[in-house]
C-alpha cells in the first residue's frame, strides 16, 4: 500500500479511527509549528489563487460537492462514500490561521471534525500539515465568486518520501451546482493532468450535527433552475 492510502488531507479517516478528537489535537499543533515555513512552499504546478482574495467572504458554510485526486486509495475511499461534506469556516480576525469543520455521513452516522489552516503570504494559500502522516499540504483557492463556487487546489507532500498528491475540490454554497461552475471545475481537472471522467460527484444523503443521528433529505420539488 502506498502512503497515501492512509493519508494526510482526508478528514474522513479521522472518523473512521472514532479518535477524532485526540487527532484533531495533533493537526492543531502541527499547523501551529509549520505556519512559518508555509512561506516557501513551492507550487508543484504554476497555478495562480482568485486575484484579490477575500478572504472574509471566503468564510462560512461551504458544500463538497465533487472531488478528483491523484491517490487511487483516495478515490477509492471516496467512491465508497460519495456524500456531500458540509463544511463550516472560520476566521478570528487578527489570527494567522481559520478553521476548517467538516461534517459529513459515514456508515449512517454524522461524524464532525475539525482542521486548523495557516494563512500564509500569498492570500488564497494555505497551509496545514498532518502530524500522524509527516504530510505537509499546501492549498490554494484556485477560483470562487464567494457567493456560489469555490475551487480548492491541494498539494500534499509526505515526508521523508517526498511522494505528492494533488487533490481538486469543488465547493458549492449550496448542494447544488451550477453546470457552468462543474464545467470550470472539470478544466481545471484536466489542466492538472487528470481525466474529468475520473470526478466523484457527492451525493446529498441528508443533513446532520456532528454525533446526532441522520436527517433524511426532504424530497421536496426543486424550484425551477
Ligand atoms: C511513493 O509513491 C510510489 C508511487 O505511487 C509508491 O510506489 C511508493 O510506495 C510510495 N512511497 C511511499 C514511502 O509511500
Ligand atoms: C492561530 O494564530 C494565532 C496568531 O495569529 C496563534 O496565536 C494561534 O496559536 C494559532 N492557532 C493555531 C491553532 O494554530
Ligand atoms: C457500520 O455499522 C454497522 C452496524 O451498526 C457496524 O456493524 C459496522 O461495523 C459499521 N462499520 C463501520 C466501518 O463503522
Amino acid at each position: 500500500m502506498s502512503s497515501c492510502s492512509s493519508s494526510q488531507v482526508d478528514r474522513q479517516r479521522v472518523h473512521r479511527m472514532q479518535e477524532a478528537v485526540s487527532l484533531v489535537s495533533l493537526l492543531v499543533l502541527g499547523s501551529a509549528g509549520t505556519i512559518q515555513g508555509s512561506v516557501h512552499v513551492v507550487p508543484h504546478a504554476p497555478t495562480h489563487s482568485q486575484e484579490d482574495f477575500d478572504l472574509s467572504r471566503f468564510m462560512g458554510q461551504w458544500f463538497e460537492a465533487a472531488v478528483v485526486s491523484t491517490c487511487p486509495h483516495y478515490m477509492q475511499r471516496k467512491r465508497g462514500n460519495p456524500v456531500i461534506v458540509a463544511v463550516q469556516l472560520q476566521h478570528v480576525a487578527s489570527e494567522s490561521n481559520f478553521t476548517m469543520t467538516a461534517t459529513t455521513i459515514r456508515n449512517g452516522s454524522c461524524k464532525q471534525t475539525s482542521t486548523v489552516y495557516g494563512l500564509t503570504n500569498t492570500p488564497g494559500r494555505f497551509f496545514h500539515h498532518v502530524a500522524r502522516l509527516g504530510a505537509d499540504v499546501d492549498s490554494q483557492v484556485v477560483r470562487t465568486n464567494y457567493d456560489e463556487y469555490a475551487m480548492m487546489l491541494l498539494l500534499s507532500t509526505e515526508k521523508p518520501s517526498g511522494n505528492k498528491t494533488t487533490i481538486v475540490k469543488l465547493y458549492s454554497r449550496t448542494k447544488d451546482v451550477s453546470p457552468a461552475a462543474l464545467d470550470d471545475f472539470q478544466t481545471l481537472v484536466r489542466r492538472h493532468g487528470m481525466s474529468e471522467d475520473t470526478i466523484i460527484t457527492n451525493q446529498n444523503k441528508g443533513d446532520c450535527a456532528a454525533g446526532e443521528p441522520l436527517t433524511e433529505p426532504t424530497s421536496q420539488p426543486r424550484p425551477p433552475a
